[in-house]
């Protein structure tokens, strides 16, 4: 047999014999050709059969091959422009075809449009799909370059714990379970508590992994089980922090254009639209941006708009505040200095304005809102004892954190990125649900 390749690289064989092993996706015949879309797991590349090339029960069992098939298919590579297939342009002319599996006649994930529940229920098939494949490679891109940008500059991989004793971000969202006899723990919100003690022992860290909440919000935006990538760094004040966003953030974009072109393309994704994330990213305060929404809601005519864009100071945004903030530029945009009310108990106040915190968030462009959510954390003891009394968040939980304050505390930062929004946002897609192999969402734990 031919050397075994992946479709990923088939443009380096052209005029040469290889062989693919994969699954049929697609299946048309006209007279004497039959051809077959091939997934390989790289890619997705058109295989023809012609029936003077084969045995005549081979080609007719290939004819009949259903949906789904396991094949091994040797042949030889042609550039062809019109050849479907992610990449594309290239197809293989089969010399020799081995079914691993004829697949059963009943694949419930046919190639037409299918519901979304029922896609959803059948998520351990729809994650086949051309469209389905495109989303989570460029996923896989999107933690690669991730994990690459900060490896490469100083920062130290952390595990951080799933099970934790305490609330970090609000009471409302939590998942709880029984403990043996040590009461309740909780799954992580976060995992940036824990890196602030290893910024202590490190520096510069960063956790990724899974993080829950129980979030009520049946939205487009939020999933109970999500992928978290946080950073935290000592010595690090709200400006460098947002250095530190924009240089990563527009390292995954770039990363993901080149590394996924083929993949944004079949999505219908416009990249020159990705092409323009790049450092530095606009910057705007809480008070600006409220000023804008403000002057925005009161010139607003249509009742039904209005009610939406409703926003006095003080108030946290919404999807449509965002969606009209990001509108304002091409670029992500950070938002800095919100109320401290509507932001977590850790955050520094801003000198002199204790009702508004060193916060950012980073909103992405086309309405996609918030990616990225930081601060600035507090690094006085008794400050920070005052915000976890004022809470009424337990205070015996938080000893360990408090006593980070008293040995060696120093300004620090982290910010957290929501890596199926950001998935969402590089593909262009309406949901977030799509931009993880299995969703968790207040009405799915299934399959
Ligand atoms: O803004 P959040 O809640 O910030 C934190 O948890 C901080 N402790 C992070 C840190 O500073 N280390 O969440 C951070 C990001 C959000 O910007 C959003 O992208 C994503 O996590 N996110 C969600 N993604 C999907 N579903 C949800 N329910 C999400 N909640 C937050
Ligand atoms: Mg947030």
């Amino acid at each position: 047999m031919a050397e075994h390749i992946s479709i990923s690289n088939i443009s380096k064989y052209a005029g040469q014999n290889v062989t693919l092993r994969g699954w049929v996706y697609n299946r048309t015949d006209k007279g004497k050709l039959c051809f077959l879309l091939v997934r390989d797991g790289s890619g997705f590349a058109q295989c023809v059969a012609f029936k003077g090339d084969l045995e005549p029960e081979v080609f007719d069992k290939t004819m009949r091959l259903p949906q789904e098939s396991a094949i091994i298919v040797s042949g030889l590579v042609r550039e062809d422009q019109r050849a479907p297939g992610i990449p594309g342009g290239y197809e293989l002319g089969i010399k020799q075809i081995e079914i691993v599996q004829e697949a059963e006649l009943d694949y419930p994930m046919s190639l037409k449009d299918h519901g979304v529940d029922f896609a959803l229920d059948h998520r351990h098939l729809w994650i086949r799909m051309q469209s389905q494949w495109a989303i989570l490679r460029v996923r896989a891109a999107v933690m690669s370059a991730t994990r690459e940008w900060l490896n490469n500059n100083g920062f130290f991989e952390m595990s951080t714990p799933i099970l934790t004793p305490a609330a970090a971000e609000g009471t409302t969202t939590l998942f709880e379970t029984e403990y043996f006899d040590e009461g309740k723990a909780y799954l992580a919100q976060t995992g940036q508590l824990y890196n602030e003690a290893n910024i202590f022992s490190f520096g510069k860290v960063y956790c990724f992994g899974p993080t829950f909440r129980a979030e009520k919000s049946k939205t487009r935006r939020h999933l109970t089980e999500f992928w978290m990538l946080e950073p935290e760094i000592a010595f690090c004040d709200l400006d460098q922090l947002m250095e530190i966003e924009e240089n990563m953030i527009a390292h995954i974009a770039q990363t993901v254009l080149k590394e996924c072109a083929a993949e944004l393309k079949f999505l219908g994704r416009d990249a020159s639209k990705l092409e323009r994330v790049f450092a530095p990213f606009p910057r705007m305060s809480y008070d600006d941006a409220a000023k804008y929404l403000i002057d925005l809601y009161e010139k607003e005519t249509d009742p039904e708009r209005k009610a939406l864009l409703k926003f006095e100071w003080g108030m946290d945004f919404g999807a449509p505040h965002e969606t009209e903030l990001t509108k304002l530029y091409d670029q992500p945009l950070f938002v800095y200095g919100y109320p401290s009310a509507v932001k977590a108990f850790y955050m520094e106040p801003w000198p002199d304005r204790p009702e508004v915190c060193k916060s950012v968030d980073l909103l992405a462009p086309e309405g996609y809102g918030e990616i990225c959510g930081g601060s600035e954390r507090i690094s006085n003891h008794d400050a920070l004892l005052a915000r976890i009394h004022k809470e009424g968040l337990p205070e015996e939980a938080f000893k360990w954190y408090l006593e980070l304050r008293k040995y060696g505390s120093v300004p620090h930062s982290g910010f957290g990125m929501g890596v199926e929004r950001v998935v969402a946002w590089l593909c262009g897609i309406e949901h977030i649900r799509e931009a993880i192999p299995f969703p968790r969402t207040i009405k799915r734990v299934y399959p």
